[in-house]
């Protein structure tokens, strides 16, 4: 009997919703990879927290699994167990005195338009970010326009340790990571300012319109592949290495916008690494720079 089967023994026995050998590849937007040998979804946080204490007391890792938009996941079986925030106590959202209380499972952008038509500013610069607000938290999602970090008041989370809250500056933001890993965030609460929501609403069009004229977001990807430079960008980087629109059996670097790999359709997760080396190689001999991915890689 293997840990994974131990644990879905567990499971069972305290009736948290879990499915076996589940193909990840439908669950991420680059559409690669393998399969989770256990993928939970618990149905409250009763659920979350037994799922943490059964999974530490066995030894197996825990990932969280949000939108998958951010998300490269190789091929072959995973060698840890997924959950998945997809309960309705998970995606609650709530408004009080310039404050937004919102469940981790929530879908970003919904609580993007929540606080711009309630006339409250900070968000509508995330507009157009594919994420849970989990997710959205976990890698300080963001741009130029906004970061989700400096928004947070407190955030809770569930752990091998058990329920524990953090205030935001506990959480550890900076430039597209934090220091949740290894914690699911299950709720937060963000700090908005007033504002005037047709002008929040025209701003959050004008970026979002932005974005879909100078992103491939058609396409099935995984948004930008790796971090800016400090001073620079990279998409410019790699275009000026003569990479956009190189290809690697199905995969392939945006016409559109070169710090974004698509999947043309049947691509695996190898053709995504071998081309990622391939940018990172061409980027290194022409500009000397060494770009470092963005995007998370499971395992
Ligand atoms: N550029 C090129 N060639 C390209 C792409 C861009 O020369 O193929 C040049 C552009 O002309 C521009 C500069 O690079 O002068 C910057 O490009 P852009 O305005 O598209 O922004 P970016 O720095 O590439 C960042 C974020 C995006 C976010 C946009 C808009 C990072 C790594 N990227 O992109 O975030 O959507 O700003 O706010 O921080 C993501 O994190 O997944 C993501 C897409």
């Amino acid at each position: 009997m293997t840990p994974f089967d131990a644990l879905a023994g567990r499971l069972k026995a305290g009736g948290v919703p879990f499915r076996r050998e589940v193909p990840l590849a439908g669950l991420t937007w680059l559409g690669v990879g393998g399969s989770a040998p256990i993928l939970a979804e618990p149905r409250h946080e009763g659920d979350l927290d037994l799922l943490y204490r059964e999974a530490a007391a066995l030894g197996v890792r825990l990932e969280c699994l949000g939108s998958g938009a951010n998300l490269l996941v190789d091929d072959g079986p995973l060698p840890f167990a997924v959950l998945r925030l997809t309960a309705e106590p998970f995606r609650r959202i709530a408004l009080a005195d310039g404050v937004l209380t919102v469940g981790a499972g929530t879908v970003l952008e919904s609580a993007v338009w929540k606080a711009v038509e309630a006339g409250l500013a900070g968000m509508e610069g995330l507009v157009g970010i594919p994420a849970t607000v989990g997710g959205a938290l976990a890698m300080n999602a963001g741009g130029r326009h906004a970061e989700i970090g400096p928004l947070v008041r407190r955030v809770r989370a569930a752990g091998p340790g058990g329920m524990r809250e953090l205030s935001g500056e506990a959480c550890g933001f900076a430039y597209r990571r934090s220091g949740l890993g290894g914690l699911t965030v299950v709720e937060a609460e963000l700090v908005l300012a007033p504002g005037d929501a047709p002008a929040l609403a025209e701003s959050a069009r004008g970026i979002r319109d932005a974005k879909r004229r100078t992103q491939p977001l058609q396409d099935a990807s995984a948004g930008c592949m790796f971090k800016n430079p400090s001073g620079d960008s990279a998409g410019r980087l790699i275009e000026a290495a003569g990479m956009k629109g190189v290809s690697q059996g199905r995969a392939a670097v945006s016409s559109l916008h070169a710090n974004f790999l698509v999947n043309l359709g049947g691509a695996t997760a190898d053709d995504i690494r071998c081309l990622v080396e391939r940018v990172r190689d061409a980027v290194r001999r022409v500009h000397g720079v060494d770009l470092e991915p963005e995007v998370v890689r499971w395992p």
